[in-house]
């Protein structure tokens, strides 16, 4: 397993910083007074650092951009990167500054000299999650990034600061990697594995087996992996943070390790990326991660249903009815769209066993979202406004793009099936719309419940601001938010 990488915060010291190997970060405005220590790099370099700041290049920069001097005489450094960042500033630019600095930290030390910038936490916290990659299977001796330091005026304060954000990048780094490991290594056992693992951390952690979800009348969901070698598990996992008589939040998520299609299989472009297709139960494990690392003083619960959707002899086929947990029966069209009998299981019993205060699922649900929404935003469907509303606020204020899409009868009429109680489709028009409808069938009434359709922003097809291409663990620092804004007491 990864983690973000370490960044000790220590005083400032300015002669330290001359002869410091590698590279130095320094966070600067043009026209505000530079630091003892920021002065102190200028007379060294014989005034190279207030004129590059004074340029009209750096002027141009946006906060959170960065300029570099190559070799600057004078100091020991290979490289001095100045990132462009007010004192005074928000959370967005304090973060760009941390993915710039971040995008550059390769085998070398780096020092980063926030000083007193009241955003050094967060300009921490951001390089470490730009500095991430998954490496795991790559031969040869993997040379680690840095080492970095941070040097700060108060360093306690700041330590104490970034402490609980280390502790959601801990989280991010874990769905991460999940999301990219490939579906030969994170099998439903080895997935279950992972997840189990979260018990050193205080989580308590369950592995429903077939038999169970038999037992529990799960045919939806053992529908879909009844093709596969791999068997299918639902994963319980229970962070037990408040007072036991407050019902808990249920996150729930789509973990197909990986998505042929089934019989109506896929073609062959592009398939590999459905290893991703467990993105939903990514996050719900990076969260639960997350909040066992902070200690949150909330309950929740994470539910996720493991399964891979392969064509076999004895593979679901197209026409198939499956009874779910809820006792409806459905009519299977396309065994492409098994995402949504995953979940219309999870979340059933998720409702029935824990009448959480309200549920939030997460799934790479449709291709159609990607059309809709392409890669900036996530699909949001809800049945309550209030609560969608703090989501979209948390996603908003934590710079991932979210987008609330309607639902209505009108749509929900499209699943209509002649023989059962339902289709697992409603054709292509509106198609995230129609998935969405469908896993609000398995929503109890007056369960305030959140739809999350990730499929556009699980995996990022370039460079992102705090991310590589790949994983992006999109949601985790959104609902991380979520929960310490509205269910911590
Ligand atoms: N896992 C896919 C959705 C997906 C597509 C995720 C692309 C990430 C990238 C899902 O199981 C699926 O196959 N959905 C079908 C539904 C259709 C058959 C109604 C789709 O979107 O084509
Ligand atoms: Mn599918
Ligand atoms: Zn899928």
């Amino acid at each position: 397993m990864s983690h973000p990488i370490a960044i000790p915060f220590r005083e400032v010291d300015a002669e330290a910083l001359l002869t410091a190997e590698g590279r130095i970060a320094l966070l600067a405005e043009p026209g505000t007074a530079l630091g003892a220590a920021a002065r102190r790099l200028d007379r060294a370099s014989r005034g190279a650092v207030a004129r590059a700041l004074a340029s009209d290049a750096f002027g141009k920069l946006k906060p959170g951009d960065a300029l570099e001097l190559a070799f600057p005489a004078g100091l020991a450094c290979e490289a001095l990167q100045l990132v462009r960042l007010p004192k005074r500033t928000d959370t967005a630019s304090a973060r760009r500054a941390g993915g710039s600095i971040g995008r550059t930290l390769g085998e070398a030390p780096l020092t980063v000299l926030a000083d007193t910038h009241p955003r050094a936490a967060e300009v921490a916290f951001a390089l470490a999650l730009r500095a991430y990659d998954f490496t795991a299977h790559k031969s040869g001796e993997q040379k680690p990034a840095g080492p970095v330091q941070m040097m700060v005026s108060s360093p306690e304060v700041v330590a104490a600061e970034a402490a609980p954000l280390f502790a959601v990048a801990e989280g991010i780094c874990f769905t991460r990697d999940l999301v990219n490991e490939p579906a030969n290594v994170l099998t439903t056992f080895e997935f279950a594995e992972r997840l189990s693992a979260l018990s050193a951390l205080g989580v308590e952690v369950e592995v429903l087996e077939e038999e169970d979800l038999s037992r529990l009348g799960m045919g939806a969901l053992l529908g879909v992996g009844q093709g596969s070698e791999s068997p299918s598990k639902v994963v319980v996992m229970q962070w037990k943070g408040a007072d036991a008589s407050v019902a808990p939040l249920a996150l729930v998520g789509k973990g197909v390790v990986f998505d042929t299609g089934g019989i109506s299989i896929k073609p062959a472009g592009g398939m590999e990326e459905m290893t991703m297709d467990m993105g939903g139960a990514g996050v719900v494990a990076g969260v639960m991660r997350a909040l066992a690392l902070r200690k949150a003083k909330a309950n929740v619960v994470g539910l996720v249903g493991l399964v891979e959707n392969m064509p076999d002899g004895r593979a679901q086929r197209p026409g198939d009815v499956v009874r779910s947990m809820k006792g409806d029966t459905i009519e299977v069209i396309n065994t492409d769209a098994e995402g949504r009998l995953v979940l219309a299981d999870v979340l059933w019993y998720a409702q029935e066993r824990f009448q959480p205060q309200a549920v939030i699922d997460l799934a790479t649900l449709t291709g159609a979202i990607i059309v809709a929404l392409g890669g900036e935003n996530a699909g949001v469907f809800s049945n309550d406004d209030t609560l969608c509303g703090a989501f979209l606020k948390a996603a908003m204020a934590e710079g991932e793009g979210a987008w609330r899409m309607p639902m209505g009868e009108g749509y929900d009429a499209r699943l209509k099936s002649r023989i059962a109680d339902m289709m697992n489709v409603g054709g292509r028009e509106g198609g995230a719309i129609t998935a969405a409808q469908f896993l609000a069938r398995f929503v109890k009434p007056d369960v305030p419940w959140i739809h999350l359709d990730i499929a556009g922003v699980t995996l990022a097809k370039s460079d992102q601001t705090l991310s590589r291409k790949g994983a992006t663990g999109w949601g985790v620092l959104a609902l991380n938010r979520l929960i310490r804004d509205r269910y911590e007491r």
